[in-house]
């Protein structure tokens, strides 16, 4: 059940220059949220902002959720100056799960705070699969939350396009699809800017045996399928609202041409 609850700011640290972790105490949404679904967050409690902003719930424990999120505007820099102890507005969760799997070998493929949502999976899907990390953000700095992942990751392959840790280059450079062939991937979650989502599936297009799904970004009023201001086209030509359809959708059924950012 989609709830909004009044939720208390335990802490909001920066991970680097423009990065924040968030963790707010939301035992309701906490209750029920699984990996793949979202919260809307007002940023203020005077309604200055009138609509919320959606975040990926990043991590989930009892009582608590933990929002990672990127300083981008108005609404996500006012975010960032809240401080403990606080009450923000939630709504959620919010979004359809991914469901559980077991036995299977995932990659999981991340561009910048893009990390965040995958953060949640990865957690739950360690208990009972094996996961290959794929993770590049700008520089050194960006890449966040490394040292979480790393013990729930059976590989992990870092890049930063400048070269300041692993890999230089981005990401999908070094995702090649003789390593998915030969160790018989099952599915690969993607979770990053558009053009990378774009990559993965024109990349992947050789692999059509392996399903590949992406965590998809749009604006949104309600994040609840009232406004329709989130859709996406499928390749058939129906329109999807990411909010209440997504956000994770097969990228071999989506037109990605179709989101205008
Ligand atoms: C389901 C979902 C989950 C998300 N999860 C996360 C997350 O975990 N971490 C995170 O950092 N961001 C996440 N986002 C993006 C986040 O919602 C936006 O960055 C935020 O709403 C921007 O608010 P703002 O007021 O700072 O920006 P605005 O002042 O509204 O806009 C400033 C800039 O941000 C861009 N922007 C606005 N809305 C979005 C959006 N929905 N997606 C991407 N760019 C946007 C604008 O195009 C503009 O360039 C998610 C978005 C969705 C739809
Ligand atoms: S955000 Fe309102 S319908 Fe999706």
């Amino acid at each position: 059940m989609i709830i909004t609850e009044k939720a208390q700011i335990i802490f909001n640290n920066s991970l680097s220059e423009e990065i924040y972790s968030m963790k707010l105490n939301s035992p309701h949404v906490a209750k029920q949220a699984k990996p793949g679904q979202f919260v809307m967050i007002r940023i203020t409690n005077d309604y200055s902002f009138i609509l919320p902003r959606p975040f990926a719930i990043a991590d989930c424990t009892k009582n608590m959720i933990r929002i990672v999120y990127r300083v981008v505007g108005k609404g996500t820099k006012v975010l960032s100056t809240r401080k403990p102890g606080e009450i923000l507005n939630v709504l959620g969760p919010l979004g359809k799960p991914i469901p559980k799997l077991k036995n299977k070998k995932v990659v999981l493929c991340a561009g910048g705070v893009g990390i965040a949502p995958l953060r949640f999976l990865a957690s739950k899907l360690a208990k009972n699969n094996e996961i290959f990390l794929y993770y590049g953000a700008k520089t050194k700095k960006e890449l966040i939350l490394v040292n979480e992942l790393k013990p729930l990751c059976r590989k992990m392959v870092l890049a930063t396009e400048d070269g300041s840790y692993g890999k230089k280059g981005v990401i999908l450079d070094f995702l090649s699809p003789d390593f998915l062939r030969n160790q018989k991937i099952n599915y690969i979650f993607a979770s990053g800017p558009l053009p990378m989502l774009k990559n993965l599936e024109l990349k992947l297009q050789i692999l059509p045996e392996i399903p590949v799904y992406g965590f998809l970004e749009a604006k949104m009023g309600c994040g609840c399928g009232l406004c329709y201001c989130c859709g996406v086209k499928t390749r058939e030509g129906k329109y999807l609202r990411i909010c209440t359809d997504g956000p994770v959708f097969s990228l071999k059924k989506v037109d990605l041409s179709s989101l205008n950012k």
